[in-house]
């Protein structure tokens, strides 16, 4: 009987750390979408305006290296397309960033002239009692589809949630 419900246990937390850790967000919603927007609807603050951002989401840049990077900067220097002093600076080609609190993020392109034609991005991620308030905006479709979502990432948190579980298991902590 101890292992059942021990097993029972470690099945509930391994729901729970699944569902409750941060997703991976491709940014623009599919790969190469950093580079410089030929339309409206390519603009990335388009897509970062049809999705909702929440602490503990990581970001996903997918571009060429070589030939690109991503700045994280000031408001200041987003607006003005300043990349000489950058909060950060990211050129691996799979950039990833954790969005680790509430309020704007903002970043630009650092290769020359593409933030003035608009490969910028502003993404604001909303404080904590936004999900418990009836008065957020209806969530966007991005949550719920597919593509929006790096590939790896429910793959990723159900092994992390399964290593916890087992541990506990192990651990006989119940
Ligand atoms: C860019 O930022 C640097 C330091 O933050 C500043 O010294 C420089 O004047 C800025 N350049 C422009 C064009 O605003």
């Amino acid at each position: 009987m101890a292992v059942i419900s021990r097993a029972i246990s470690a099945l509930v937390l391994l729901l729970l750390f699944g569902l409750s850790e941060g997703r991976e967000l491709l940014v623009g919603g599919k790969t190469d979408a950093w580079k410089i927007p030929t339309s409206e609807s390519e603009s990335l603050n388009q897509w970062a305006g049809s999705s909702r951002f929440r602490i503990g989401d990581t970001l996903v840049w997918n571009y060429d290296g070589g030939k690109d990077s991503v700045l994280h900067v000031t408001k200041e220097d987003y607006v003005n397309c300043n990349t000489s002093n950058p909060i950060a600076t990211y050129k691996d080609g799979n950039t990833k960033l954790l969005l680790d609190r509430s309020g704007p993020f903002y970043f630009i392109s650092g290769a020359g002239g593409h933030c003035e034609k608009g490969q910028k991005l502003v993404v604001v991620v909303l404080s904590p009692r936004h999900r418990y308030t009836g008065i957020s905006p209806a969530p966007s479709p991005v949550e719920f589809e597919g593509p929006a979502v790096a590939p790896t990432s429910s793959a990723t948190r159900l092994q992390g949630g399964l290593m916890v579980a087992l541990w506990v298991f192990a651990l006989g902590l119940f």
